[in-house]
């Protein structure tokens, strides 16, 4: 399709790198904090939390945003599971919402930000794999403690989301930050070490100077939420309100919180929410690994389609059965025979499957590795706001949709998924093996986003840095080294000043480390372009 194709040709730069030990413990430990998500989520809490989470995870790092996340819930679960009256139980739900806001603002850029361009997909999925064990040791727990006796197994099940909570908590403080975090936020021998370290290799400088070009950037950015509205941020803005949106649209929330429901009516009878549990739980986890195992090998654009072309088929299936079964009336007109529900369960397992691999994983993977680094922050509170927003719309609309739409609800659904898939096929550019801050490349690459200014030009600037670096290396370091320190001992605000670019007339900041002539960044500009 186009959008991937005219992407895909560009140039792939591949930074020396190793599967280090290290980065993958560190990864799985941040991705723990999914399991806080699958297991409670309190949505309008976490819809607020999520931007004041985005400066704490600029200003403080990503590691300390998943530690106020994790304490946050903690107190929170302990205050529900001891709860003596219904305001407590509120302000337990509350600081649930917020912990979870606080974790899913930096838990999937974390592992996008430290594995290898390669494998970012895989590792950064740990956190969708995280979620769905949280949902099914939830639901789990649910149906076990609801056949408690005595009135208090709901004591256990709210109380023992501290479990998750503790583990997101402690393994926090055992993470390293980000380089990309330090970086910005000016730990530059610390951020060289840690590179050096979750790379398994020295020859880092090139990667390096990519994240300080991009951390320059970023510092002259001075008001994030304001620039957000830029031109050149558009397509990023845009996957930020979609890509949340679409994925929360595709219904899978209803087969996760209605699925009880569903599983009696279809004639489970008082095995209902443990079959539930079981069979959609395990589905939903089993898949994400098919995810794990594909998504840096076919690519983001692949799982899209393959997911959501299975899921439209899944929706018209149960849509054409409820039809033929209950009608308009909403009264089955027969009893239902084993072939009937034996399908309907066949449809939603291959639906949740599809889900599993395509929309859940990579509805938080490709916002997490599109933002460049002075937008990251604010992009990602947008993708939590909107995921949450649109959880809760239909959540709560479910039931009056289905009682006035029936099962036309499900051809709904399926038509929303039709146009998404189109959306993707259009405007989605393939990320696979992409460096994180070299993104802004395939956004002007792309058919529709490189044209009229929709994407950053910077990109070309930043890569052109470190082409021009790899000519000439020492010689333009020492005199820029020298000509900034000048600059900063006598103003800092000058160097914080923007410049026009020679070639792109865009402005940038005149304080990225190496300065551009035109005739290079023309040459490297031409290079792009074939
Ligand atoms: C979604 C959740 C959903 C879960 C199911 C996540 O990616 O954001 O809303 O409940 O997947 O596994």
């Amino acid at each position: 399709m186009a959008g991937g194709v005219v992407a895909s040709s560009a140039p792939v730069k591949n930074y020396p790198r190793k599967l280090t030990v290290f980065v993958v413990f560190a990864c799985i430990v941040a991705s723990s904090g999914g399991l806080i998500f699958g297991y409670d989520i309190g949505i309008s809490a976490a819809l607020i939390s999520c931007f004041f989470a985005s400066t704490v995870t600029r200003v403080l790092g990503r590691k300390w945003s998943m530690f106020s996340g994790g304490l946050t819930f903690l107190v929170g679960a302990s205050i529900n599971g001891a709860a003596k009256d219904i305001a407590m139980l509120i302000i337990g739900r509350i600081l649930l919402g917020f912990g979870v806001g606080f974790a899913i603002q930096s838990v999937p850029l974390y592992p996008s930000e430290m594995a290898p361009a390669k494998l970012r997909g895989m590792l950064n999925i740990g956190f969708q794999l995280m979620i769905t064990v949280g949902i099914l040791c939830a639901n789990l727990i649910n149906y076990f403690t609801a056949k408690i006796k005595g009135g208090w197994g709901w004591r256990v099940s709210l109380g023992l989301a501290c479990i998750p909570a503790i583990i997101i908590t402690l393994g926090s403080l055992l993470l390293p930050d980000t380089p990309n975090s330090l970086i910005e936020r000016g730990h530059t021998e610390r951020a060289k070490a840690m590179l050096r370290k979750v790379r398994g290799t020295n020859d880092i400088d090139a990667e390096y100077e990519d994240i300080v070009a991009a951390s320059e950037e970023s510092k002259a950015i001075k008001h994030p939420w304001s620039n957000l509205l830029k031109r050149k941020y558009r397509p990023q803005l845009t996957m930020s309100i979609l890509i949340p949106c679409f994925q929360q649209l595709t219904g899978i929330n209803v087969v996760m919180f209605y699925a009880p429901v569903l599983f009696k009516t279809i004639g489970f009878g008082s095995q209902a929410s443990l079959m539930s549990a079981v069979i959609t739980g395990s589905i939903n986890m089993v898949s994400t690994f098919i995810s794990i195992a594909t998504v840096d090998k076919v690519g983001r654009r692949a799982l899209f389609f393959q997911g959501g072309i299975q899921m439209i088929i899944c929706q018209v299936g149960v849509g054409t059965m409820f039809g033929f079964k209950f009608g308009t009336a909403g009264k089955a007109n027969g009893p239902l025979s084993k072939a009937y529900t034996d399908w309907l369960l066949f449809f939603i397992c291959a639906y949740t499957a599809g889900f599993a691999w395509s929309w859940g994983p990579l509805g938080w993977l490709v916002p997490s590795e599109i933002f460049p680094l002075e937008i990251r922050s604010a992009c990602q509170a947008i993708v939590v706001a909107v995921n949450m927003l649109f959880t809760f719309i239909v959540a709560e609309g479910f039931l009056s949709w289905l009682c006035h739409l029936k099962f036309a609800l499900f051809y709904c659904f399926s038509g929303i998924l039709i146009v998404r898939t189109l959306f993707i096929a259009f405007f989605l550019p393939e990320t696979k093996n992409r460096p994180i801050e070299e993104m802004s490349i395939v956004w002007k690459k792309h058919w529709f986003w490189g044209r009229r200014g929709y994407a950053a030009a910077a990109a070309a600037v930043r890569r052109s840095s470190v082409e021009q670096k790899a000519a000439g290396r020492k010689a333009v370091d020492s005199s820029t080294s020298s000509a900034a320190s000048a600059s900063s001992s006598s103003s800092s605000a000058s160097s914080n000043s923007w410049v026009p670019d020679p070639v792109t007339g865009y402005y940038r900041p005149g304080n990225l480390r190496v300065q551009m002539d035109a005739a290079e960044l023309r040459k490297t500009l031409l290079s792009h372009k074939q």
